[in-house]
């Protein structure tokens, strides 16, 4: 399967599913990055990798309809057959989730469906909850609210402030979000009447 991956910074969740696409068996290959801002890390990165690159900066655009019209242009270049949200901090108008829907899912830092949004860590923290974690799940109209494909869990510790929970967390997410897009690539999860249906055998 042909997957394009979206950021909008670091790209670390990137590079975790390029590295799992770089495994011979896995039934998935990146073969385009795209980013709303030029100096994204990922950018940088996913070059030194040999990955196309394609920066979209939304002030460039007239209107948020013309920036996506650029961004589906570079798409149907690259023919994707999933789209991979990781840190792209921009909503997307029901135009683009209803074209890729179904095949577009997002990693989310908390354990949806709490604390749905920004600022998840510092949020948990305050809730006083004693785990956390992440969420991939399928890309809706809703921010935050598809389907969920697959989640993973950290304890919270007493010490912990935003950044060190952000850091166990994201140790997860490097882990869950390409088991999360195997299972998809593979067929194994999909979304019917809005939920996340899985068939045959699966972890
Ligand atoms: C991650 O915590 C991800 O869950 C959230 O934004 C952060 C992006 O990190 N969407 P990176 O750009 O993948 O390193």
């Amino acid at each position: 399967k042909r997957v394009v991956v979206f950021i909008s910074g670091g790209g670390s969740n990137m590079l975790a599913l390029v590295r799992a696409c770089a495994a011979p068996d896995f039934p998935a290959e990146i073969v385009g990055v795209i980013s709303d801002k030029a100096d994204a890390g990922g950018i940088a990165k996913a070059e030194a990798l040999g990955i196309a690159t394609f920066t979209f900066v939304r002030k460039d655009f007239d209107s948020k309809e013309a920036h996506e019209a650029a961004i589906f242009a570079a798409l149907d270049t690259l023919s994707p057959d999933i789209l991979c949200l990781a840190g792209y901090m921009r909503l997307l108008t029901a135009t683009f989730i209803n074209r890729y829907e179904g095949r577009m899912i997002n990693i989310h830092p908390s354990l949806l469906p709490l604390f749905a949004g920004l600022h998840t860590h510092q949020r948990a923290i305050d809730a006083g909850v004693r785990v956390a974690g992440c969420t991939v799940h399928f890309v809706t109209e809703g921010m935050d609210e598809g389907p969920i494909i697959a989640q993973a869990v950290v304890p919270v510790l007493p010490t912990d402030s935003a950044d060190t929970l952000a850091a166990r967390v994201l140790t997860v997410e490097h882990k869950t979000y390409p088991l999360a897009l195997k299972l998809l690539a593979e067929g194994k999860v999909s979304m019917r009447d809005g939920r996340a249906v899985f068939t045959g055998p699966v972890a």
